[in-house]
């Protein structure tokens, strides 16, 4: 079986449903021909604005559990080995302050949106913030033959009023379809999107997080160089949240929804696209991995869809959402119980469990619940590295 992976949003086609997003891996033309090289599926390009952006530095810093497991090591010799070992975990996120491009605009549209486009794939621009600068940008943005516009609403957050007033200035400003970028921060998304979706042909959720602030413990100070050290959270920490996003959207909306935030792998993208995303953006995680990181992700969707049986991403997109609202609140405690060929006693649900309720076996090294003790509460199910351990669901 072949799976198709050429998808359309909004009438925009894509190679495969995995693009670039706005951020330093799309910061201009020759950066987006390298992630078509990496076998992206199409091109979203960095914000671009009225005025360049005075970029802070340094302005990334990744957030990484093996980093300051490693300054605790340096601190305790006698454990050094063990937390070596536990030192190869990756970054769990990114924090930045890069604003949007400090290039001028005037120089997107004569040079890195046309170079881009020589990739032979269709490209986003993104574009902020204001009303007014949207009106002046977009017309020459479309006129510089892109295919579509991402507004940005960082900065304007949750107001619906503003938020309409824009989408309107920009649609009204150009022929293109124009997506909606959203704030994670917006309180009701679907009754959000149900307001504002007449303005625009899609959405794209999420941008960042935050602020937030990361300090270095050996000097005391924030390890950003923007406005009080503070920076926005992207990456894995904030990929369950981005999927929230989606499914809320995709609830509030028929048009398409692009699912942003915290992709590294296939498998994080077809939950996105579970919930309802019909493609996915990546910008960390092409950061810390580098343009191939497009085309492995994609290579590994169209393997998770070939091995269940889907020939196109279509085939298992928002099939989740049906679950959400009729999920029941379940208060009862329900223990789940062990496969017992799938098990291989390492112990990982014992140490886990905080309720003492499952414990290896001496005699037959398998995992064993005390179903008197169990709260149901589902860590062990989540950690066991081999799915040994299942909830009943009817
Ligand atoms: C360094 C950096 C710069 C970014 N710049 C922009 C930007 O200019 N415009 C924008 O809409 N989003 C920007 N973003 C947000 C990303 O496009 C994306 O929404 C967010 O990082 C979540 O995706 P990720 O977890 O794959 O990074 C930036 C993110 C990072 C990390």
């Amino acid at each position: 079986m072949t799976v198709e992976m050429n998808v359309d949003v909004a009438g925009i086609p894509l190679r495969n449903p995995v693009l670039t997003a706005a951020g330093p891996t799309s910061r201009d033309g020759d950066t987006l021909l390298q992630a078509a090289r990496g076998g992206v599926g199409g091109l979203v390009a960095k914000t671009i604005s009225v005025k360049p952006a005075e970029v802070p530095r340094p302005n990334m810093q990744t957030l990484d559990r093996g980093k300051s497991q490693w300054l605790l090591a340096t601190a305790m010799q006698n454990q050094i080995v063990h937390l070596e070992r536990i030192n190869v975990r990756g970054a769990y996120g990114l924090l930045n302050h890069e604003l949007w491009s400090d290039k001028p605009y005037e120089k997107w549209l004569k040079h890195e949106y046309p170079k881009a486009k020589e990739a032979g794939l269709s490209l986003i621009a993104s574009v902020g913030y204001t009303p007014e600068e949207l009106a002046k940008l977009a017309p020459l943005v479309e006129k510089a033959g892109v295919d579509g516009i991402e507004f940005s609403t960082h900065y304007i957050e949750s107001d619906p009023k503003v938020f309409n007033e824009v989408a309107k200035t920009l649609k009204e400003a150009v022929d293109i379809p124009v997506f909606a970028k959203m704030s994670p921060h917006v309180k009701d998304l679907t009754v959000f999107t149900k307001a504002v979706d007449k303005h625009v042909d899609g959405f794209v959720a999420i941008n960042t997080l935050g602020p937030c602030l990361h300090i270095d413990i050996e000097t005391g100070k924030p390890l950003l160089g923007g406005p009080g050290g503070v920076g926005w959270l992207s990456g894995p920490a904030i990929k369950p949240l981005a999927v929230r996003c989606v499914a809320d959207i995709a609830r509030g909306t028929s048009k398409p929804v692009i699912g942003v935030g915290g992709v590294s792998t296939g498998s994080d993208a077809i939950e996105f696209v579970m919930c309802g995303a019909s493609a996915v953006q990546v910008c960390t995680a092409a950061i810390l991995e580098g343009n191939s990181v497009y085309g492995r992700i994609a290579t590994e969707i169209a393997s998770y869809l070939e091995s269940h049986g889907h020939d196109s991403p279509l085939d298992v997109r928002g099939i989740s959402l049906k679950h959400l609202p009729t999920e029941t609140l379940r208060i009862e405690s329900l223990p789940p119980t062990v496969d017992e060929e799938a098990c291989s006693g390492c112990g990982l649900c014992n140490k886990s469990c905080t309720y003492s309720a499952i414990a290896v076996n001496p005699d037959t090294s398998k995992a064993q619940v005390d179903t008197n003790l169990c709260y149901g509460c589902g860590v062990c199910v989540s950690i066991c590295p081999h799915r040994a351990l299942s909830f009943q669901t009817n």
